[in-house]
């Protein structure tokens, strides 16, 4: 190997190693991640919110042309939440602004996400895939209440 070959490897497995760390970085310092397809939940065709525990919950969506069940939901602040989502027709899409939650609504499947909400406000919710001529208005909001528990 000559120098100039040397050099060239040495800056190669330098930058492989920078990206490598990133993607460990983004994986574990970030907690981003792709979400699951799980199948120990069964189908369901309605939307519902369950209660476990204080703070603790689980909310069953259900995607349709053009809204989301259930509708507006309330939470007090610092709940944590296993979102799973499915849809009664098309592919849809599933963001919650301020959060990492980002799913697709597929008809048959079952995605799966955890959130926990650290802060009050309004979290809007909106369908990112293009599903039909009222896409634009699928959205639906998370209401977090705060202040009273932690
Ligand atoms: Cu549902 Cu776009």
């Amino acid at each position: 190997m000559d120098r100039a070959e040397k050099g060239a490897f040495i800056t190669a497995v330098l930058f492989l190693s920078f990206f490598f760390a990133l993607i460990v970085y983004a994986a574990k310092g970030l907690n981003i991640d792709v979400p699951t397809c799980i199948t120990d939940v069964k189908p369901y065709t309605q939307g519902q919110v369950i209660q476990h525990a204080p703070n603790r919950y689980e909310i069953h969506y259900l995607a349709k042309m053009w809204y989301f069940e259930p509708a507006d939901v309330e939470l007090p602040v610092g709940s944590t939440v296993d979102i799973y989502l499915t849809s009664g027709d098309v592919i849809h899409g599933f963001q919650i602004d301020g959060t990492n939650v980002n799913l697709m609504a597929v008809p048959g499947a079952i995605s799966y996400a955890r959130v926990k909400f650290e802060k009050p406000g309004v979290y809007h919710i909106v369908c990112h895939e293009y599903c039909g001529i009222g896409h634009q208005d699928m959205t639906t909001r998370i209401v977090v209440k705060g202040g009273e528990q932690k």
